[in-house]
This record gives C-alpha cells, sequence and structure tokens, in this order.
C-alpha cells in the first residue's frame, strides 16, 4: 500500500529526543544562507542529476555548502538493501526525505535527484520539513527521455530486460503544485539553472 506511512512508527519505546545546543538557526546564521532541500523529480534522462549537479556548482562558486543525494549512489550504500518494488521504492525515498531534512538541518542546500515516481512518497518527505522544501518537477516528455537515454536503460527496458521501469511499465505520477516546473526539453541546462538560483534569491534561502 502506498502513503500508508511505512516504517514511520518507531520500533523502540524507552527513546529521548535530546535538543540540540547548536541549532539550525545558529547554523544558518553562521552560513549566511539558510539550509533547504531541493528536490528533483521526473523521469529518468529527464535531467535531475545534470541539474542538481548544476546548481551545486554555481551555489559553491557562491560559498554555499551543498550535498547532491544522487539515485544510484545512494543505492551503493544506505539503500542498497532495495530494490525496485513500490513498496521498497517508498522506503528508498523515506530515508532520503529523512536523510535531506538532517542535511537541511545542518543548513545545508541538498539537492537530490531520484525519480521519485509517486506523489504520495513526495509527500511523505515533503510532510518532514515542509517550509524547507522545493519540488523542483523537470517535466520532460517521454520521447525526449528516451531519446537521450544516456545510460542505454530505455533501450533495455522496452527489450523487457529491466522490468518495472517508470514511464515504460511503472507509473510515474506528475506533481500538481510543484514549486518549480521546468521544461528540460524546451529550455537549456543553463536556464534552468538560473531559473532555481533565481528562485532561491527571491525566496531569501541565498
Ligand atoms: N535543460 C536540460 N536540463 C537537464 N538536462 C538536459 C537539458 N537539456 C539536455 N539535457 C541532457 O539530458 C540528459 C539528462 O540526464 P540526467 O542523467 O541528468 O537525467 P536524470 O533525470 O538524472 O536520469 P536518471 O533518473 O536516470 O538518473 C543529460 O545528457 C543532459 O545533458
Ligand atoms: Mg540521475
Amino acid at each position: 500500500m502506498k502513503g500508508d506511512g511505512f516504517m514511520s512508527i518507531p520500533k523502540s519505546q524507552n527513546i529521548t529526543w535530546h535538543e540540540r545546543t547548536i541549532s539550525t538557526a545558529d547554523l544558518e546564521q553562521l552560513h549566511n544562507h539558510r539550509g533547504t532541500t531541493i528536490w528533483f523529480t521526473g523521469l529518468s534522462a529527464s535531467g535531475k542529476s545534470t541539474l542538481a549537479n548544476g546548481v551545486a556548482a554555481e551555489l559553491h562558486k557562491q560559498g554555499i555548502s551543498t550535498i547532491v543525494l544522487d539515485g544510484d549512489n545512494i543505492r551503493h550504500g544506505l539503500n542498497k538493501d532495495l530494490g525496485f518494488s513500490p513498496q521498497d521504492r517508498t522506503e528508498n525515498i523515506r530515508r532520503i526525505g529523512e536523510v535531506a531534512k538532517l542535511f537541511t538541518s545542518a543548513a545545508v542546500i541538498n539537492l537530490t535527484a531520484f525519480i521519485s515516481p509517486y506523489r504520495s512518497d513526495r509527500q511523505l518527505a515533503r510532510d518532514l520539513q515542509p517550509d524547507k522544501f522545493i519540488e523542483v518537477f523537470c517535466d520532460t516528455s517521454l520521447d525526449t527521455c528516451e531519446e537521450r537515454d544516456p545510460k542505454g536503460i530505455y533501450k533495455k527496458a522496452r527489450s523487457g530486460e529491466i522490468k518495472e521501469f517508470t514511464g515504460i511499465d511503472a507509473p510515474y505520477e506528475a506533481p500538481e503544485n510543484p514549486e518549480l516546473r521546468l521544461d528540460t526539453g524546451e529550455m537549456t541546462i543553463d536556464e534552468c539553472i538560473s531559473k532555481i538560483i533565481g528562485y532561491l534569491g527571491d525566496r531569501g534561502i541565498i
């Protein structure tokens, strides 16, 4: 089942929250920018990793601390026990959402690049830090993504070598109200990066 709070209740009972001495606000003051999550979502090859890294590079030039959390990389470590079933995809996103929140609380601008195909999963990630969650929808047609196919995985999905591939034989639920929607089939990479940087300025995050 989707969005049912899978694994949301702690198993332990004798646990107590210990308030941090140095707060997020203290760290934001130190760094002179605010922590936030920039959550990219979209089909494979829609440009999530390209834009997350492009924005991080631009912010880095401006002296801003960033980290990119990227799909396959996280599956090499933290999430290597997870596959691509709906339940595993949900748990994948839940963990990423928690990690993103940790980075936000360390006043780091964190950029996540996961297909994150289910609306309910993205909502859970947003609910963890509603004021610090910027959803960027890489809104790119399946045709364009398939034409790009930088990893050759659409070819494998079409031939049946890869199963449960988003857009082919697994669903992608587009965001209804993303903070930013970028048609990466129409806009250049630089235009997309500028739009995101501009938005961060408008929101007073940088
Ligand atoms: N405006 C644009 N924004 C982002 N990428 C673009 C744009 N125009 C063209 N591209 C190209 O599209 C490709 C996007 O690939 P990328 O690996 O970033 O996708 P992804 O969404 O991270 O896919 P995956 O989910 O498989 O990791 C790159 O080759 C990039 O150069
Ligand atoms: Mg990627």
